[in-house]
């Protein structure tokens, strides 16, 4: 990353005034203290945005590429990957390690199978021939 700096979670929280906020946008952080009251769509739905995720609210809107084109200029950095908030990216991740449980726990049961089998052919055997 060209601007490598990471954003967490607690420094999100911590710009949610109208003196320094910050906005969280497909993973990056944006310093938009200073376009708040310009934005044409009025400082309170931005400001409703503080401390989470505004990717939603933002791609919801439909803005225009004009909009998008703003950004850059107010980038500050890259939102960390692991804070534990719930991205809509995360949601996705969460149903794939959903999905990755439900495979090994599979996995453990086609290891318990051939035992299965194996037990059930000896005492097969040992009922059928009255020894091992
Ligand atoms: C830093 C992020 C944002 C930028 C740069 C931005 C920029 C803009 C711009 C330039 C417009 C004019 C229409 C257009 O060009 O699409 C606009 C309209 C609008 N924006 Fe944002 N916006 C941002 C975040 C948000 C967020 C988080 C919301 C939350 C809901 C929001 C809600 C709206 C609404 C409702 C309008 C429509 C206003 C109208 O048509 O009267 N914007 N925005």
């Amino acid at each position: 990353m060209s601007d490598g700096k990471v954003i967490t979670l607690n420094e999100l929280r911590a710009h949610k005034s109208k003196d320094s906020f910050y906005i969280l946008l497909h993973g990056k952080v944006y310093d938009v203290t200073k376009f708040i009251d310009e934005h044409p769509g009025g400082d309170e739905v931005i400001l409703a945005e503080g401390g989470q995720d505004a990717t939603e609210a933002f791609e919801d809107v439909g803005h225009s590429d004009e909009a998008r084109a703003l950004l850059p200029a107010m980038l500050i950095g890259e939102f960390e990957k692991d804070s534990g908030i719930q991205l809509k990216s995360g949601a996705a991740a969460a149903q794939a390690s959903r999905v990755a449980g439900a495979v090994e726990q599979g996995s453990n049961a086609m290891y318990i199978l051939p035992l299965a089998f194996l037990g059930a052919y000896f005492a097969w055997r040992y009922y059928s021939t009255g020894s091992v």
